[in-house]
């Protein structure tokens, strides 16, 4: 589904990504670890186009998408969250998930057009429909008319996911979904995870949470100053000695 390779990122003298290749097959769920600074956050950037790489090559579903714009690459399927992002804090939570939706400027146009004058937009009325669906499904039902502002960080994560999702992606990157949160909120960000895949959504994870990580994830890529130190299943990368001396070891 995502094919990588030989990526290049550079930040004046820092090399971000140093010929990184990877691959990640429709419907797994594929982990992302490394020390601070080792790249990770760079290559999710790099995928969706919101940092343009210095050298090597994308593909999504056998197309090239090497440096297309963000919306571009989001209109075929790629979304994402941030990590420590933020939400849009004079809207209330479904306000907010709606607000994640990334039409394409022939939908939007379709529908201020072909409508009459002053009638409330069906899509509006569909976007609103479906955001309350994913509320529910991501486990926000209950707060989903708060202000954004009221909620704690761990609602805040699963808000950014709700975003992604109501434009209904192929593949879904997350970057730190379980960042700051406890070991109960990480168990359930494990099971929503695992729902998510269970749609049909392939994705792919970056998490300090190694435990969560290793469970959830078939194949695990390793990076250590912008380079790919190790990519295998979770039960041999953690005996793998260069990752334990890279990462793991200073756990
Ligand atoms: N826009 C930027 N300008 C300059 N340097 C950057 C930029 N973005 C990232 N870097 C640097 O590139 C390197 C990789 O950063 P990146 O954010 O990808 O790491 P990471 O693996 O996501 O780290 P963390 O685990 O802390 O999130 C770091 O040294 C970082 O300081
Ligand atoms: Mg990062």
């Amino acid at each position: 589904m995502l094919k990588i390779n030989g990526l290049y990122k550079n930040f004046g003298a820092l090399q971000a990504l140093d010929n990184v290749d990877m691959e990640v097959k429709e419907g797994e769920i594929h982990g992302v670890i490394g020390p601070n600074g080792s790249g990770k956050t760079t290559l999710f950037n790099c995928i969706t186009g919101t940092l343009k790489p210095d050298g090597g090559k994308v593909f999504f579903k056998d197309e090239e998408i090497t440096g297309l714009a963000a919306h571009v690459i989001a209109n075929k399927g790629i979304h994402r969250t941030f990590q420590a992002g933020r939400l849009i804090s004079n809207l209330t939570v479904l306000e907010n998930i709606m607000c994640g939706v990334q039409d394409s400027l022939g939908k939007a146009l379709k529908d201020t057009m072909v409508r009459w004058p002053f009638t409330p937009s069906n899509r509006e009325k569909e976007i609103r429909e479906k955001a309350e669906r994913i509320a529910e499904f991501i486990g926000l039902a209950d707060v989903m008319n708060r202000w954004s502002n009221d909620l704690v960080w761990t609602e805040r994560q699963l808000v950014q996911i709700g975003r992604a999702l109501i434009n209904e992606p192929s593949l879904l990157l997350l970057d730190e979904p379980a960042s700051g949160m406890g070991p109960h909120e990480i168990e359930n960000m494990e099971d929503i995870i695992r729902k998510i895949r269970g749609m049909g959504i392939t994705i792919v994870v970056v998490s300090h949470e190694v435990k969560m990580l290793m469970n959830l994830s078939e194949i695990v890529t390793v990076l250590n100053f912008g380079q790919k130190i190790a990519e295998n299943v979770p039960e041999i990368i953690q005996k793998d000695t260069r990752v334990l001396e890279a990462y793991l070891g200073t756990e």
